[in-house]
């Protein structure tokens, strides 16, 4: 029982700078519960910085934000007791068990030892820890560390989470069971905030979705708003004949209306397109031509070629930029 408000987060001009550098420029947020916002962005966006004034950990320099109706400075406490925060770095006791980290949390949360113990064995098994639920955090996988973090932010039984990048690292079994997880939670009603670098996550998981970028939102909306924004999709074709490339060129020209580009190089037909409606003409044609490919697939955009569209430049050029700035210090 936390709250009855329609909104769950709400965030208006947030402000923040360290020194010189401004983490955040004014940024506005509005999270309606139930529903996860996905917030995509560079290295050094201000992801995390938004997620630490949401979480309580940080004062915004102005602007303000509630969070179950809650405001986060002066009703700090109330906040926290709704919310539960996954960190970009894992948060964990290393020195622990991570079952002794779980049930640690649940005293600190005030629950009783058998409690806080029933807790514990309720997360580990969920999260498929199990087996590693005795032995020291220090010697789990960073999969494992990643799904423990998620455990510790669920001891609390929060309404709001806040995940930030909680698949980084993961090879992709283990970024689905986490996907699957963050998806069993917001069916069971929890509202999640949660940031990425990866559209597909975003595009995955998120009901609605803003893009950062140093600092500001450059853009909001459906997954699919900011994806027909960023671009079409790409149909590519890839033939195992290097000598079929002209005759799939073809079949996909005449499949799909419009003239594909080929490469040589890499023995690609590539075209662009609005969804996958011809996909299974393409696939009907090369089968009747008795064409083998190695490749056929339904291209979204990749991140960079969202921020490219969004926001002029790459999020590789913000990544270069990054290096030469720290290489002049
Ligand atoms: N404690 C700090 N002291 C000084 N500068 C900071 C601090 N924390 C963040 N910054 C700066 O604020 C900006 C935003 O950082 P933030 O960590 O919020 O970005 P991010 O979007 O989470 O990036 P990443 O994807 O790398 O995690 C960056 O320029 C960063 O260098
Ligand atoms: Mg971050």
């Amino acid at each position: 029982m936390t709250t009855t408000n329609q909104v769950a987060i709400e965030a208006v001009g947030l402000v923040k700078k360290y020194g010189s550098t401004t983490a955040l420029a004014g940024v506005d947020l509005s999270v309606p519960t139930g529903t996860v916002l996905g917030v995509l962005g560079p290295n050094g966006a201000g992801k995390t910085t938004a997620v630490r004034i949401l979480g309580t950990l940080l004062r915004p320099d102005s602007g303000h934000a509630t969070v179950g109706g809650y405001d986060v400075v002066r009703e700090a406490g109330k906040v926290r007791s709704i919310i539960g925060l996954t960190g970009q770095y894992a948060s964990v006791d290393e020195d622990m068990s991570g079952r002794r980290n779980l049930i640690m949390i649940g005293r600190l949360l005030g629950y009783s030892r058998p409690q806080a113990r029933a807790k514990a064995n309720e997360l580990l098994e969920r999260f498929e820890l199990v087996d590693a639920g005795d032995r020291i955090a220090k010697t789990y996988s960073g999969g494992m560390r990643r799904r423990l973090d998620l455990a510790s932010s669920l001891v609390g039984n929060p309404s709001i989470l806040y995940l930030d990048e909680p698949t980084t690292g993961l090879d992709p079994h283990a970024r689905n069971g986490v996907w699957e997880t963050i998806r069993n939670l917001v069916l069971d009603g929890t509202t999640v905030l949660l940031t990425t670098q990866y559209l597909e996550e975003a595009d995955a998981l998120a009901d609605s979705i803003v893009v950062f970028d140093k600092g500001s939102v450059v853009a909001n909306g459906r997954p699919a708003e900011l994806k027909a924004q960023a671009g079409k999709q790409s149909l590519d074709v890839r033939p195992a004949e290097p000598a079929h490339l002209e005759r799939v060129a073809a079949i996909v020209a005449e499949s799909t209306g419009t003239r594909p580009s080929v490469d040589v190089v890499n023995t690609l037909v590539s075209v662009p397109v609005s969804d996958g409606s011809s996909m299974p003409v393409v696939v009907r044609r090369l089968d009747e031509a008795g064409i083998a490919v190695t490749e056929l697939s339904l291209r979204l955009p990749s991140l960079d070629e969202v921020f490219l569209a969004l926001t002029g430049h790459t999020a590789e050029e913000k990544k270069s930029d990054a290096v030469l700035e720290g290489a002049s210090r």
